[in-house]
């Protein structure tokens, strides 16, 4: 069945990059979004019902008479979205509640991974405070601290400062940072390259989507605290064909098995966020997964889906189904990267005084995508909202192209109050790109 109308919930530059990508499938389906920005509705039909309020997407589905739902954030996820659009019969991409604690809870993650012999860091949940303490002593440093619950990225710090974890481990236990949160989780430091590899899973079968790498850090060289993510480049040069494999068969499928075991089968976009050895290392010690997310990423869906051809909406529509075919899509040759433009203040506080001109100009240009997110629209120029704003995705032959178009467009942007990492896609030991046209310089 051609998918002719779709919904996508959410409001960030993820669901900009998905309803993009989604829109340009051989059937052309209608793509609405709701809650939306302004930076999507100027091309998307855009609703207002917000994205955890359940039963209003139930019914602008109804209404709108989609025949396909993709549910982006985490919040809508943990809000029961999907159950209540699967239990009113209409099909939806996005893992239930139950599932999404993959992502909820990082001790749950833990659990998971343990009965499923996934391969991850070694952990200890903590209740309070001398049981945090001791297990910062066995780890020994650098430290690596969770917070136990939703955090929008920011729930974790890594630091070789005792006191600094020990901080973080008051506020966390102590309700002043996060909201209340009954656990943490002390980690050991895992060494190696970050990867962020998404699977398409059905609950039983699945296809991983072209790999990306995140920058999480807010500054260049990979300083200061992290963040939702400053940019991305695909594919890493750290992800071979045996790391996908090893993905594939000792991550992937065990975890499927279990959910699936648990009565809580996993239908949706499982993000595995990887820590990698270099080729060579032992099979069964080169991938070990740092998280899971229970959706695409946000950043890395703004470079993976350029580089997916075929008919996306049918993948995931059929994994919706529990029917999984792959054969709908295929990987473009080629490379993408993503700059996040960023809130001055981000990701400590919002200024919210930021404008960002000359965004609207990139559009059109071949290779040259726009994704909106916290922006506002003025005038002809954006108002940056706060946090992440909007993000400049460019496509080459290789990284280096990519990153260099990337940069190129966002040299030409002006406004104030807003800014950007100048090292996204540069690999390790690569010296950050001369500074660009920096808003608010
Ligand atoms: P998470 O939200 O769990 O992905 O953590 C955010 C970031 O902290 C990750 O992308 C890593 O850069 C870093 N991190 C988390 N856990 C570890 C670990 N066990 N070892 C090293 N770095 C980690
Ligand atoms: N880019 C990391 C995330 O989506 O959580």
């Amino acid at each position: 069945m051609a998918i002719s109308r779709i919904l996508v919930v959410g409001s960030g530059g993820r669901e900009h990059a998905l309803a993009w990508r989604l829109a340009r499938d051989a059937h052309a389906p209608r793509l609405i979004v709701t809650p939306g920005n302004d930076g999507m509705a100027r091309a998307l039909e855009r609703l207002d019902v917000s994205d955890t309020d359940a039963a209003g997407i139930v019914r602008a589905a109804r209404d709108a008479r989609v025949d396909l739902v993709v549910v982006g954030p985490e919040s809508a996820l943990a809000a029961g979205v999907s159950d209540a659009l699967v239990e009113a019969g209409t099909p939806c991409f996005g893992a239930s509640r139950a599932a999404a604690r993959l992502e909820s809870s990082k001790w749950f993650a833990k659990e998971v991974m343990r009965e499923a012999g996934v391969p991850t860091a070694r952990a200890f949940a903590c209740e309070s405070e001398t049981e945090a303490f001791a297990a910062l002593e066995t780890l020994g440093a650098p430290h690596v601290v969770k917070a136990d619950g939703l955090a929008a990225g920011k729930g974790v710090l890594v630091t070789s400062d005792l006191a600094e974890a020990r901080a973080f481990v008051r506020d966390c236990l102590g309700g002043g940072r996060f909201g209340a949160q009954a656990r943490v989780v002390i980690e050991e430091f895992l060494v190696g390259e970050e990867a962020s590899i998404i699977a398409i899973c059905d609950g039983e079968r699945h296809v991983l989507l072209p790999p990306a790498r995140d920058h999480k850090r807010a500054f260049d060289g990979d300083a200061g605290p992290n963040t939702g993510g400053m940019g991305a480049v695909a594919p890493p040069t750290a992800v071979d064909a045996e790391v996908e494999r090893i993905t594939s068969e000792q991550v992937v499928t065990p975890m499927l098995r279990a959910m699936a075991a648990r009565g809580t089968p996993y239908r949706g976009a499982l993000y595995c966020g990887l820590m990698l050895k270099p080729v060579g290392t032992a099979a069964s010690e080169r991938v070990r997964v740092v998280e899971f997310n229970a959706r695409f990423g946000d950043p890395e869906t703004q470079v993976m889906l350029p580089l997916v051809e075929g008919d996306f909406a049918a993948l995931l529509a059929s994994a919706a189904r529990g029917a999984l075919e792959p054969r709908h899509i295929g990987r473009a040759t080629g490379a993408a990267v993503t700059i996040a433009l960023v809130d001055e203040g981000y990701p400590e506080r919002a200024l919210g005084t930021g404008t960002i001109e000359g965004l609207d100009a990139l559009e059109g240009r071949d290779g040259l995508f726009v994704f909106h997110a916290g922006t506002r629209r003025e005038g002809d120029g954006w108002r940056v909202k706060g946090g992440r704003a909007a993000y400049v995705t460019a496509t080459g032959e290789d990284a280096a192209t990519a990153r260099e178009r990337a940069y190129a467009a966002c040299a030409t942007l002006r406004g104030a109050h807003w800014r950007m990492r100048s090292d996204i896609g540069a690999g390790p030991g690569v010296p950050a790109a001369t500074q660009h046209g920096m808003g608010g310089q």
